[in-house]
């Protein structure tokens, strides 16, 4: 919503399968509409592979769930899979932005993304991981993150 109301002549699909994320969402709609905002309950990557090739200009994929124990890093959203399904609808020259408090999950998407080939990370600067992006209004899951003591990264890749 706050992408949507920033940038009224951009189009948002925002996707979020959980039932009462999606309520809040529909409340906050139905008092305040967006032309410009469609969501999709359900699993991401039905829609990635309903929409179009190089129909995206951006992705965001902002607190996917952790996963943080070892054995269970296969269920992780960001997979070579997922990547090539990011790689196949993003236009050449998009972005693909992800945000977690999670090292690993870091690391993780830092790995996936190289070794896929179709990615490549923007980092200027050391500190740029760590720094939010430009008008960024931060996310339920994220708050919760820094009251426990976690520092979220911000990686930004675009599609070659
Ligand atoms: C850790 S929560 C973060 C929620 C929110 N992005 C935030 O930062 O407050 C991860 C969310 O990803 C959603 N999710 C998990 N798998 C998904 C999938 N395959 N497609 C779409 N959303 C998914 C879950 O329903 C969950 O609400």
């Amino acid at each position: 919503m706050h992408r949507a109301t920033e940038a009224p002549a951009t189009g948002f699909i925002g996707v979020e399968p959980f039932v009462n994320g999606m309520a809040k969402m529909m409340t906050a709609l139905g008092k305040r509409p967006l032309a410009n905002l469609r969501v999709y309950d359900d699993d991401a990557t039905r829609l990635l592979d309903w929409l179009p090739p190089a129909s995206l200009d951006g992705i965001d994929l902002l607190y996917p769930d952790p996963w943080p124990k070892k054995k269970h890093w296969k269920r992780r959203f960001v997979s070579r899979a997922n990547l090539d399904r990011f790689a196949r609808v993003l236009k050449a020259g998009g972005r693909f932005r992800f945000a977690s408090d999670i090292d690993s999950y870091v690391n993780w998407t830092l790995l996936a993304c190289r070794d896929h080939g179709a990615f490549a990370w923007q980092a200027s600067e050391a500190a740029d991981w760590h720094k939010p992006y430009e008008g960024w209004p931060g996310t339920r899951y994220e708050a919760k993150a820094i009251r426990e003591g976690r520092r979220p990264a911000y990686l930004t890749f675009t599609r070659k």
